[in-house]
Parts: C-alpha cells; structure tokens; sequence
C-alpha cells in the first residue's frame, strides 16, 4: 500500500502571509488516513515556511537546485543550501524548467543526483507535450524521461525518488488529462520500472499533475495507479488545497 503524497508547487507566486495562512490552517487539519503533502514555495519563502509550518503535517520543498554544491553560479542554489534549511523534497525536471530554462534530460538527472547526495527526495517531473501527445509519442517521451534518469541510479536511490507525470498541455491550461489517459500512463511508468526493478515498482510513488483541482481531485486520485498530486494554481488556494489533501486520504 502506497502512502499518497500531495505536493504543493506555488511556481514564482505566493508571499510571506500566504505560508502563515497555510501554516495556521494545516496546524489543526485532520486528514482521514496517512497522506503525505508538502509545499515547494520560492526560495525566500524556505525560512519562514520551515517555521510556519513546524507541529503540521506540511512538510517543506523546493522547486529547483543547481547540481553544484557551492560556486560561482550567480542567482543559483545548492542542494547542501536546502537541506540547511530543513527541505525534504525538491522538484526536478520540471516542464517549465525543461522549456524556459531549457534543461535536458541529463541536466535533470544531475539535479538528480545532487539532491540524492545531501539526502533530499527527489520528484522527477516528466510529461508530454500536445504535439508529441498528437503525434502519438507520448509513452515514447514519458518514458525516454524517467529513464534516463532511473535506470542509471542504485536501487536505494531510485527509493527515494517520486516520479510525477504532468502532460504540459494540461499545467496551469485548465484542461486536465482524464482519469484514464493519466492512469494509462502510470501503469506505463510502473510497467517500465518494474521490467529492472519490480520490489520498487510496487512502492514507487506516481503522481499526476496538470490542473488538478478539488473537483477533479477524488476521481484521478481513485486510479489504481495514481499515489497523489503536483498542484499549481490550486495549492495557493488554502481550502481547494486543504480539500485535495483530504481527497487523498
Ligand atoms: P497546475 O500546475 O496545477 O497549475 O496545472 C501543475 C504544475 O505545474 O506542477
């Protein structure tokens, strides 16, 4: 049994009153089973975050990390930095960092491995776009990314790792995947992972995230395959967030 994970990306949005809110509404949630969550807000935000929410089920992420430990890399900051700062979990990979800040697969598994390195848990970010998703290469993509990443880490690292899949045509667009277009490409995730590694396939936590919201949240979240969310828009929203944690439970 998969314990659901629900993680809160707030991109370059949110500000100090929103982690107070968030910390003063988590303080007192009951959730109805184990559920996992975490909140990725911007860097200045780690600090405050950490205290805010101390004594909650909110756990702290980061939303990127560059792979060197220390250095001359103006604007950057490293893993070591991250977990100073009591980060659990950080995001790799994802889509909009693969298109605007143009990182490539080994990019992405060298962020990877530097988050392994200082103990992080990494979210390994993967997902199709339209016109691959029309041209009938979406499992080709999806897959080619998680590969290239999981294949080449030790069996404890890959245990560390949450893969989650966003089709880019469904973040922040409104338009989510169907239950059953997310839940094919899980067990693809799963089938591919379990062909070298099936004692982690069975553990492996998959979420779904693309316009995940607290209407659409039980259905996706029902999916065999599917062990919780990647929420943009919807996790700088208190109660719509608050309502897909307890959708996971
Ligand atoms: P969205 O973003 O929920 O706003 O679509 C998801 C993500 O980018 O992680």
């Amino acid at each position: 049994m998969r314990k659901p994970l629900i993680a809160g990306n707030w991109k370059m949005n949110g500000s100090a009153e929103l982690i107070e809110t968030f910390g003063r509404t988590f303080a007192g949630i009951e959730l109805s089973s184990p559920v996992d969550v975490v909140i990725h807000p911007p860097f200045p935000y780690l600090d405050a975050a950490r205290s805010a929410f101390a004594g909650t089920p909110l756990a702290l992420g980061a939303q990127t990390l560059n792979p060197l430990p220390s250095g001359a890399r103006t604007g950057e900051v490293s893993g070591e930095m991250l977990a100073e700062f009591g980060v659990e979990y950080v995001l790799a990979g994802h889509s909009e960092r693969r298109q605007l800040y143009h990182e490539s697969d080994e990019q992405v598994y060298e962020r990877v491995i530097a988050a392994l390195t200082v103990g992080l848990k990494p979210i390994l970010c993967v997902g199709e776009t339209l016109e691959e998703r029309d041209a009938g290469q979406s499992e080709d993509v999806v897959l080619r990314q998680v590969g290239h990443v999981m294949a080449r880490l030790e069996p404890g690292q890959r245990r560390m790792m949450t893969i989650a899949y966003e089709p880019v045509w469904a973040i922040g667009t409104g338009r989510t995947a169907t239950p059953e277009q997310a839940q094919q490409m899980m067990a693809a995730i799963r089938g591919y992972q379990a062909s070298f590694d099936s004692a982690l396939a069975d553990a492996l936590r998959l979420l779904y995230g693309g316009s995940m919201n607290a209407s659409n949240a039980r259905e996706l979240l029902a999916q065999e395959d599917i062990d919780g969310g990647l929420i943009g828009g919807a996790s700088l929203k208190v109660d719509d967030f608050k309502a897909i944690c307890q959708s996971a439970g």
